[in-house]
């Protein structure tokens, strides 16, 4: 009706990638912060969002960007756990992301989460493209800061460029293994049939605003029809964490993907028993270039439009899930809104047997994939539940007829304070890890011990 109602969607951009690749690190070159310096072991733990506006990305992407040419409104930057499944990053249409950076240190080459993220776009039909990311540590390289990468890949030494095309040659080789044609960035014509390759460092910043350029271009020329969508209406988002808020209580982070959320809307939230039903107390929205999961100061506002990473305040929030829908009920039949996310909820539903093991996990996410890594391993599931070990999961446990299936795996999760002692004084084994195949395989090599 109005310009309003015409304003384009900020297109969502996830950054996938293998362990210690760089991810963070390249978010932190875009949005200027260090955020991988203060995190534990430099690893990242949930899944962050960070608006990018326009103005900071082309002037990051210099003369390789006109500002002119675009309307979108800038970028919203999902930032995603190496050693996670990134299944938490579902939306109602399949994948959260329109768009992915899957990023790739060229020393290291493709690994296991590498393929992982190229599995996961190819079967949501995910754009993406690959920053083949530290080639300031190619020997003999000469840094140029912040510059594009032709013009400093033409000032470096014969040697140092060989090596570089080497490692290049190897990711363009491997992605055409996965089934991707792929070529150097500046060779592809159209990114949503070839894989365009950006070397790039995240450390020196050459390359990057060839990235930003890259991804400017790919959102405002086949993205354009797909954000030009109502960000009015009432809004749907993810769960992406449940954090308690001094003064607030439980509040959820949410990616909203779709319409608004304003501060005096009902809403409903995926929880570990089922939709909850509750209203909006606060929406806090993080700084421009602040990343939700560490921002500590945000603004109170009114209303948020799509895409948009925002912290909201609610009653009833305890048992919300992360990787949940969330919806905003509006001028909409509550009942239509709970069915609605009753059947998402469902789509995750883990299926359970009668005699198995019990599992425990950080996020609705985390919870899928370690379902499917136990189906693989022929592990049969009593119970599964998103949350920390708590006393009941104990007891359910100890109800297993068999020695093997007496365990608790919990991918993620803290054990409450009352379940040590429970644990203490039962048979039940306890496996707990961050890395899901390493839970599972310690788990086989127990079973493959008590059965011997
Ligand atoms: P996870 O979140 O654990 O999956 O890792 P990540 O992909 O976010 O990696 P992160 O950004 O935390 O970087 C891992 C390490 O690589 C850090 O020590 C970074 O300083 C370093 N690093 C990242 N990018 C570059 C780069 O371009 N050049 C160099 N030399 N080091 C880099
Ligand atoms: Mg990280």
């Amino acid at each position: 009706s109005t310009a309003e109602s015409n304003a384009l969607r900020t297109p969502i951009v996830a950054v996938l990638g293998h362990v210690d690749h760089g991810k963070t690190t390249l978010l932190d070159t875009i949005r200027g912060s260090a955020v991988s310096e203060g995190e534990a072991g430099a690893i990242t733990q949930h899944i962050g969002a960070t608006a990018v506006p326009l103005e900071t990305v082309s002037e990051m992407a210099g003369d390789l960007v006109d500002p002119t040419d675009f309307d979108l409104p800038g970028l919203l930057f999902i930032d995603t756990p190496g050693h996670h499944s990134f299944t938490t990053l579902r939306s109602r249409g399949g994948a959260l992301a329109d768009i992915a950076v899957v990023v790739v240190d060229v020393n290291d080459g493709f690994q296991p989460q590498t393929i992982e993220a190229l599995e996961i776009l190819q079967r949501t039909g995910t754009p993406f493209v690959v920053a083949a990311n530290k080639i300031d540590t190619t020997p003999g390289w000469n840094p140029n800061d912040g510059r594009p990468i032709q013009e400093t890949y033409e000032k470096q030494s014969q040697n140092a460029k060989s090596r570089l095309d080497e490692n290049l040659y190897e990711i363009i080789g491997d992605l055409s293994d996965e089934g991707f044609s792929a070529d150097l960035y500046w060779r592809v014509q159209n990114f949503t049939k070839n894989v365009g390759v950006v070397p790039l460092s995240a450390i020196t910043n050459e390359g990057v605003p060839d990235l930003l350029a890259v991804l400017m271009g790919l959102s405002q020329r086949y993205m354009k029809e797909q954000m030009a969508v109502d960000v009015t209406g009432p809004g749907a988002g993810t769960v992406l964490e449940v954090k308690d808020e001094r003064g607030f209580g439980a509040t959820v982070d949410v990616v909203l993907y779709d319409g608004s959320v304003r501060a005096d809307d009902r809403i409903v939230v995926g929880g570990i028993d089922g939709p909850i039903v509750t209203e909006v107390r606060a929406l806090l929205q993080p700084r421009p270039n602040a990343e939700i999961r560490v921002e500590k100061r945000f603004d109170k506002v009114d209303e948020v439009r799509a895409a948009a990473g925002i912290k909201i305040a609610a009653p009833e929030l305890d048992d919300a899930m992360a990787g949940a829908p969330i919806r905003v009920v509006r001028d909409r039949d509550l009942d239509d809104v709970i069915e609605e996310v009753e059947s998402e909820l469902a789509e995750i539903q883990v299926s359970t047997e009668e005699e198995g093991v019990v599992v425990k996990a950080d996020t609705l996410g985390s919870l899928e994939a370690m379902a499917n890594a136990l189906r693989e391993a022929e592990v049969p599931i009593l119970r599964a539940e998103v949350g920390d070990v708590a006393p009941r999961d104990v007891a359910v446990a100890s109800t297993a007829n068999e020695e093997k299936h007496r365990v608790i795996l919990g991918f993620n999760v803290d054990v409450l304070s009352n379940a040590e002692t429970e644990l203490d004084e039962s048979e039940v084994r306890l496996f707990d890890d961050d890395v899901i195949y390493q839970l599972v395989e310690g788990y086989e090599e127990y079973v493959d011990e008590i059965e011997r």
